[in-house]
């Protein structure tokens, strides 16, 4: 059933894809932070798609961006925002990706917020690297993401790993061939764990986002027996993964917890996405659906 969810038309799905997506409109989604806000949790905004085709797709992306930076600030809600260089352009001309996101990154800078870029699949690490660096020399609020799959994440983090240096670390969602990616679960989440201590130890910002309670656990763990300063790290999560009470824990002990909000007229193909790469969901909801 999830392997065709591709074909399905889009009102099948939709009931599918709202625990993952935070509505079509930007107002919708604002709500929706507002609502994390009042429950303590921070948020990063994320318009969903990717892969523009022509540069005029690429502005119009920046100026929602842009407005949504503008938004944010109005309404006076904790969240940043997170974005795919392939949606400002990437795979068009490095050049015109570095631009829009520049442009974008002087609307944060006059809201006194902060820009993700996000990572994407391997043939766009070293752009999305040296992007980042042009940003970061125009304005220090923004930051990357570093993948643990990838062989090459520890010697990214001796690189760019510095004061100042804010990095999300994920597991990474594409699928990437054996000769630069582990692929073993395990292997993979022992470097998780290795390069969110390597960054923390270089005094870099860490924003720790996975779902995976063993890491969760081990992870806070160690900061606290290393006493490491709140202030110099975070949990994220994606809307809508359950995970029991393990937030509320964390929000207990005071730790910091983003939400990753994604929204917008894209929603089909993330819902999809997320849905693939866990199943047991797509039984979750149409469980909640018959109970209903
Ligand atoms: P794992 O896949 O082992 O999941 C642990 C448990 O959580 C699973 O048992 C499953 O039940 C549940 N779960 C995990 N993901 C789920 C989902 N999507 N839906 C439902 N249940 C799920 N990747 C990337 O390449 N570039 C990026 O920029 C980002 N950005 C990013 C931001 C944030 C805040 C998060 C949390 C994740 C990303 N990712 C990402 C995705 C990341 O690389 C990874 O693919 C997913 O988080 C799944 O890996 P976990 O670490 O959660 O572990």
């Amino acid at each position: 059933m999830v392997a065709t969810l591709s074909y399905f038309p889009k009102w099948a799905v939709r009931p599918f894809a709202a625990p993952y997506v935070a509505g079509e409109s930007v107002e919708t989604a604002l709500k929706v932070v507002s609502e994390l806000n009042k429950q303590g949790f921070v948020a990063t905004m994320d318009i969903l798609g990717e892969y523009v085709r022509t540069p005029e797709e690429s502005y119009i992306i920046r100026d929602a961006y842009q407005d949504l930076f503008r938004q944010i600030n109005e309404a006076g809600l904790n969240s940043n925002v997170s974005l795919k260089p392939t949606h400002l352009g990437m795979e068009i001309d490095r050049a015109l990706a570095s631009e829009n996101l520049q442009s974008i990154l002087s609307v944060a800078q006059d809201t006194n917020n902060f820009m993700r870029i996000d990572m994407e699949n391997s043939p766009y690490t070293d752009t999305t690297i040296a992007v980042y660096r042009e940003c970061y020399n125009n304005y220090s609020g923004t930051g990357t993401v570093l993948q643990s799959y990838l062989k090459r994440t520890a010697g990214d983090i001796q690189s760019l790993g510095k004061n100042g240096f804010n990095c999300r670390i994920c597991k990474g969602i594409y699928n990437e061939a054996p000769e630069i990616a582990f692929k073993d679960k395990e292997e993979i989440r022992l470097h998780f764990i290795e390069d969110v201590k390597a960054l923390v130890r270089s005094g870099s910002y860490v924003g720790i986002a996975t779902h995976d309670i063993i890491i969760i656990d081990r992870l806070e763990a160690w900061l606290l027996s290393e006493n490491i300063p709140k202030e110099l790290y975070e949990f994220q999560i994606l809307h809508g993964v359950p995970m029991g009470d393990r937030l509320q824990r964390l929000l207990a002990s005071n730790h910091k917890v983003r939400v990753y909000v994604p929204f917008g007229e894209a929603w089909f193909d993330y819902a999809t996405r997320r849905l693939k790469e866990n199943p047991n969901m797509l039984w979750y909801i149409v469980g909640n659906i018959f109970k209903s």
